[in-house]
């Protein structure tokens, strides 16, 4: 069989490895402790599900939906944003429904990179912007975040012939996998950056609605100015635990939008009409689930943080994302320290070098699993003498 060039540039999807990883444990009778792939262990909140059954049956719940989303989906995340953000968008025009945001971002560089193109990806990352610049054809340039700056990208530093040639700037705060956050000065600095430059902001915000300690992440397109020359991401997966349903929204710079919308309708026929409705409930129902969620994700980040600090790990207690960037001990690399964790302790983690090579020295935990999971972890590696 003969397959694409584009096929070898590409690895398999990071979560697919670790998958397999933890299905052969399993297998072989480990009790793993998982703290790898961000998926809400927590319930998708009844009234959502309450709505999804109340239109099921309706006739038109099963024909072909509009790839860009139904009008009451899209003045549904228009109202969410407003009042969340205070953020104006034209759900006619601004908003453009997704099958989880993982579609979008992968969709975007079809509509925006040609091949020669770049785009300026933050590294570590999440590998949809790399791979996806990849497969159409353009150039990932990649910008360290490290300890040292912050986890935020150093935009002044970035050769001016590679800016020349950049289409797309990749920003994601709160940050998966550093769980860090960007204040509003570095999110102008991006903006004034892109109008500088002719350059497509492409703001990934999934995780804003994780926040922690009273601290609630800003969007993009609060920025004055911002809507000319950012396409902002956003999805329904982490805020109502509803990775499974895949219901997401691109909105922002209408050119932008539309473009992302004519590949979406050349490719796929949008989300399933009924979980577009679940989704405009879940925006604009009662909020209250999301406060009950970051208190569960609080309380286990607190548990987690106390037990590796006690253990000698240094690090900064992340204040949004359901993430920890845990520097590994000086002797190990980022793949030696994953498998010493599942091998003397059960544990999964995903190797920080799995979202770049600036991501070495790291592995992530995701604290999708109950608090006395993780003390039971903390546990195991006081007992296997691991300490940082
Ligand atoms: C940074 C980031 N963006 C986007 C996504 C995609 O989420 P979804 O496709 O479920 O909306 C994820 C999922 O983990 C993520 O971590």
């Amino acid at each position: 069989m003969k397959k694409s060039h584009r096929l070898d540039k590409i690895p398999p999807y990071l979560f697919v490895k670790i998958e397999e990883k933890k299905a052969q444990l399993l297998k072989d009778g480990v009790d793993v402790i998982d703290f790898g792939i961000g998926d809400p262990d927590l319930p998708t909140p009844k009234h959502i599900f309450d709505k999804m059954h109340e239109v099921l049956e309706s006739p038109e719940a099963g024909q072909y939906p509009t790839s860009k989303g139904e009008f009451s989906f899209r003045q549904a995340v228009a109202n969410w944003y407003k009042k969340r953000f205070n953020v104006t968008l034209d759900p006619a025009t601004e908003v453009c429904a997704l099958i989880g945001s993982k579609e979008g971002l992968a969709h975007l560089p079809l509509a925006f990179i040609d091949p020669g193109d770049i785009a300026l990806i933050p590294d570590p990352s999440y590998p949809v912007y790399k791979i996806c610049t990849t497969l159409a054809g353009g150039e990932p340039y990649l910008l360290p975040l490290t300890a040292k700056n912050n986890f935020l990208a150093d935009l002044a530093n970035i050769p001016k012939d590679i800016i020349k040639k950049a289409k797309l700037l990749y920003v994601n705060y709160p940050n998966n996998p550093t769980g860090a956050v960007a204040d509003k000065d570095y999110l102008t600095k991006c903006v004034k950056f892109c109008q500088e430059n002719n350059i497509l902001l492409v703001s990934d915000l999934a995780y804003s609605e994780m926040g922690y300690d009273g601290y609630f992440p800003h969007s993009i397109l609060e920025i004055p100015g911002a809507k000319d020359v950012t396409i902002e991401f956003h999805s329904l997966s982490k805020t109502y635990n509803m990775t499974g349903w895949r219901i997401g929204m691109a909105v922002g710079n209408s050119e932008a939008i539309s473009a992302l919308a004519t590949i979406k309708s050349n490719i796929d026929s949008g989300a399933f009409k009924a979980i577009q409705m679940a989704g405009a409930a879940a925006l604009t129902g009662p909020q209250d689930c999301v406060a009950d969620n970051n208190k569960i994700f609080a309380e286990r980040r607190n548990v987690l943080y106390d037990g590796l600090t006690s253990l000698g790990f240094k690090f900064l207690k992340p204040q949004a994302t359901f993430y920890m960037w845990v520097p590994v001990p000086k002797a190990e690399t980022s793949a030696s320290f994953t498998e010493k964790l599942l091998e003397k302790c059960g544990i999964l983690v995903v190797p920080g070098s799995g979202y770049g090579s600036s991501g070495e020295g790291y592995v992530r935990f995701a604290i999708t699993l109950p608090k006395e999971r993780i003390a039971e972890a903390i546990g195991r590696l006081k007992e296997a003498g691991i300490t940082g």
